[in-house]
């Protein structure tokens, strides 16, 4: 039976619920008509992560690449040409460069927090939206108007939220890819002419004259592609920060110990949040070699996709899954395969994430500040989160009101 509109109709639940009323870890699926298999839990990432098994070209569905991907980026290559590729990302994530951005962020957050104290109540994943966008082109060495800031930004949030929909949200997803593509190239263009001053100095600059593996400079238009792979995620992990607000509000006693705590609450939190709700749904790949596992052929050509919720769901990994517990982090393995929201193996050599440290970092900032700097109170709304939508944001996006610096935070 097709999947894709199971997908789109019941979300980040379609596979998980199929996996746990099966007692499987593999499932036989169609997806975009042709036959698909779906893997969840530690072992099914460890064979995903091994690239003598798997491809990635080609694996990601068009409609993805139209909208949250772009073309040619680092996430459909494969072997030497994506290790080279990958490296340009990882020189980036040095700890001096990271703790730039970590500035940028604090900055722009204690600008922000001082707007918010004038307002009567603000929508707090649009504002941390704003707030990460904006210490994203700092870091990435972007300039981009006052005036131009919400255009873009909403933009990079188009190709988060389209790339799951259909319709008219997919349409607007690839018209914002196709204007940020162009606002980019432009700025690449720019760098390469030497107009924009401090060449070689910003990751913008160290991308446009990135070199590929037979020593040529990258094609304007995949640099575009590359530095949005920087922005657009970036952005994103307001979704984390929103969640973690969230977090606080339901589950209040932890408010008090991250207060008090002096060892690592507040990254046991952070891993929580982005364990517990929902973001990425699943990673795709492609069979380069036909292998048995679970007494099932993966033909070669056939496509695999690793569910990632489930995984962060999966009984047998997590006790009570269901159940907020960020000390459960007190006592994890560290394993690269059964913790995966952000993709599984080896950050260099593999697909993982490259913006995995970026990513918990500015979310414990952004605790930190909620926790320890501010104050505020949440009115009564919808705060439900659809699992049918992906990507998934409670239903009102936080609202918030009274917002107040406390002393600690002056
Ligand atoms: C890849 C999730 C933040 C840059 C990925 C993958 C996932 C993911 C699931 C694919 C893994 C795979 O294909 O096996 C997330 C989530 C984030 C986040 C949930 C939270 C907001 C970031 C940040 C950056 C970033 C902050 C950079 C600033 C990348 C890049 C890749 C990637 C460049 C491609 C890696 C490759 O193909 O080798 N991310 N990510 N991500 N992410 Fe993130």
């Amino acid at each position: 039976m097709e999947s894709t509109p199971g997908i789109l109709y019941k979300g980040y639940n379609y596979f998980h619920e199929q996996f746990q009323k099966q007692e499987t870890d593999l499932l036989k699926v169609r997806l975009f008509l042709k036959k698909a298999l779906v893997m969840r839990g530690e072992e099914a990432a460890e064979i995903f992560y091994d690239d003598s098994r798997f491809s990635r070209e080609g694996a990601t569905p068009k409609r993805f690449k139209k909208t949250l991907l772009g073309k040619g980026g680092v996430q459909g290559l494969d072997g030497d040409e994506h290790v080279h590729r990958k490296r340009m990302f990882m020189q980036e994530m040095n700890p001096d460069s990271l703790a730039r951005l970590e500035e940028f962020f604090e900055a722009h957050l204690q600008k922000a927090i001082s707007s918010w104290e004038k307002q009567p109540e603000i929508t707090f994943f649009d504002e941390i939206e704003e707030v990460l966008f904006r210490a994203a082109c700092d870091w990435v060495g972007v300039p981009v108007k006052e005036d131009e800031v919400e255009q873009r930004k909403n933009e990079l949030s188009e190709l988060i939220d389209g790339a799951g929909r259909v319709g008219p949200g997919h349409y607007k997803a690839r018209r914002a890819r196709k204007s940020s593509e162009k606002w980019i190239m432009k700025l690449v263009r720019q760098k390469r002419k030497q107009k924009i001053n401090a060449s070689g100095s910003s990751i913008l600059s160290r991308f446009s004259f990135h070199r590929n593996l037979q020593n040529k400079l990258l094609d304007r238009r995949i640099v575009a592609v590359e530095i949005l792979n920087l922005l657009r995620p970036i952005v994103a992990i307001s979704r984390y920060i929103t969640f973690s607000a969230l977090a606080l509000h339901e589950n209040p006693q932890y408010r008090e110990r991250l207060r008090k705590d002096t060892s690592k609450l507040d990254l046991y939190f952070v891993q929580e949040v982005r364990r517990f709700y929902p973001f990425f749904p699943f990673v795709p790949a492609k069979v380069n070699k036909e292998f048995e596992w679970k007494g099932v052929k993966f033909p070669k050509g056939r496509r695999v996709l690793l569910d990632l919720y489930a995984t962060q769901h999966h009984e047998k990994i997590w006790s009570n899954p269901n159940v907020f517990y960020a000390e459960r982090f007190s006592t994890w393995n560290g394993s690269a395969f059964n913790f995966i929201p952000q993709g599984g193996g080896d950050h260099v050599h593999n697909h993982r994430c490259a913006g995995e440290w970026i990513t918990i970092k500015l979310t414990r900032i952004a605790l930190n500040n909620l926790v320890e700097k501010m104050s505020y109170h949440i009115p009564e709304q919808d705060l439900k989160i659809e699992l049918s939508n992906i990507p998934a944001i409670p239903k009102s996006r936080l609202k918030m009101t009274n917002i107040e610096r406390t002393l600690s935070g002056i």
